[in-house]
């Protein structure tokens, strides 16, 4: 078991004289109480093999310079596609009903990618919003974090999201995964790449379409998932003005068993010879398996760490429970949320939740309740929010947070 502290302290004021560019980290103490242990270099960007579509050298630094920054979220967007799935249109494939569904999960609909849409879409679209919500031209941004199970290219989707988003200047560009604790994990790598790397504005996508990965034939699960996307943009300020507290993040390979959706081996027959030469190809194939998972365990596991990490990420920050003006739960299960916020004596009225209306969006699912908090007046400039993710991996993790 693994975890990780939020580092986060003042940093000192006499860091900000610029350096020599360089390209890469060559050494990276980052941050110790007393603020910068020791310089960080750093620099990146995105090569094309001969020249750069934009037309940027393929040698031209994107960001290099040594930093003593704080980082606050000022744009948020979302997006989920139009089909929508009702309890009673799943009534009709498995046994189940609108009652259990929404009595135990409290999920009422979902939303599913049908047709010719596409994730990486969605995303585009939610970033878009984001970066127009923070009045941040696509071409100053410097990194685009896609936090995302489920690309739709096996070796990352963000670089297309670049692509999409028109940002000339080619920022850096990479995904996460680690399913529904994703965003969390983004949010906080962002703010590590804005403090220790000199990013300015960095955008965090969550999107993830576990629907291509249910067994539409298991009641268990297929009740659960939806697909969308949500983004938020971090931009570096003044560690004055620094909107990111603290955060807590978990993970344990030994709860992997309890929800996955892991590579089958299809072996093929006759492919190895006496000899051991090969006599057919491929030797095997290889697919994704649908996700599996004991329900039971996960909401254990999710009711009893999610609020010691909130506890603790608030311990970190120095903040007392009182201070939390919206709790911010991945939104898995109702029944989860409302534990939590019992155990952390949230009162129901200060708890965001939407998945009445999406289901379990994963990595999707933080910051499409975000956006919609914020654009629907709820969540103001200058509110804490105490958000968690957990799910898959199994990972978990918590951020105390300003909004604006
Ligand atoms: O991002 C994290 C992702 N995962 C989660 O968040 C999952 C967390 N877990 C849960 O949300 C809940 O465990 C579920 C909603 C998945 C299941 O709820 P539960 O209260 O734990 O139900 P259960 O699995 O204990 O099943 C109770 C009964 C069983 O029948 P019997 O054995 O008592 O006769 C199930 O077969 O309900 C049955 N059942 C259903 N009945 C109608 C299970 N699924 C359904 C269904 N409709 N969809």
């Amino acid at each position: 078991m693994a975890n990780a502290s939020g580092f986060f302290s003042p940093s000192v004021s006499s860091w900000r004289r610029r350096m020599q560019p360089q390209i890469g980290i060559y050494r990276s103490g980052l941050l110790s109480p007393d603020g910068f242990s020791s310089r960080v270099f750093c620099s990146s960007t995105i090569q094309g093999p001969e020249k750069l579509s934009s037309g940027a050298s393929p040698s031209e630094s994107r960001v290099p310079r040594l930093v003593n920054k704080g980082c606050k979220l000022v744009g948020c967007g979302s997006a989920a596609p139009t089909l929508k799935v009702s309890n009673d249109d799943l009534a009709k494939i498995v046994d189940t009903s609108d009652e259990w569904i929404s009595v135990r999960t409290g999920i009422r609909n979902r939303r599913v990618l049908s047709g010719k849409d596409s994730l990486t879409a969605l995303a585009v679209e939610a970033a878009r919003k984001a970066l127009e919500m923070a009045r941040v031209e696509p071409d100053d941004v410097d990194l685009v974090l896609m936090c995302t199970s489920t690309p739709e290219d096996l070796f990352g989707s963000a670089p297309q999201i670049q692509k999409a988003l028109g940002c000339k200047r080619n920022p850096l560009a990479y995904d996460i995964t680690a399913a529904c604790s994703g965003f969390v994990l983004g949010l906080v790598s962002a703010a590590c790449h804005i403090r220790g790397g000199g990013f300015q504005n960095v955008l965090v996508i969550g999107a993830d379409s576990l629907s291509r990965y249910v067994d539409w034939t298991d009641r268990g699960t297929c009740i659960l998932f939806g697909d969308a996307a949500g983004a938020v943009l971090l931009q570096a300020c003044d560690s004055e003005e620094d909107g990111l507290f603290s955060f807590d993040l978990h993970s344990d390979g030994d709860g992997q068993r309890h929800l996955n959706a892991t590579v089958k081996q299809n072996e093929m027959n006759d492919v190895v010879g006496s000899n051991g030469s090969v006599l057919g190809f491929p030797p095997r194939q290889s697919s994704y398996s649908c996700i599996q998972m004991n329900g039971k365990e996960v909401f254990r596991f999710a009711v009893r760490c999610v609020p010691q990490s909130i506890q603790s990420a608030l311990e970190k920050a120095g903040l007392p429970r009182s201070s939390i003006d919206w709790l911010l739960l991945h939104q898995a299960n109702q029944r989860i949320i409302d534990a939590v916020a019992t155990r952390l004596e949230v009162p129901p009225e200060r708890v965001i939740s939407n998945l009445a209306n999406y289901g379990n969006t994963s990595a999707a699912s933080i910051p499409l309740a975000l956006d919609e908090a914020v654009r629907s007046g709820k969540v103001k400039a200058g509110h804490t929010i105490a958000t968690a993710g957990f799910g898959a991996g199994l990972t978990w993790g918590s951020a105390i947070v300003r909004w604006g």
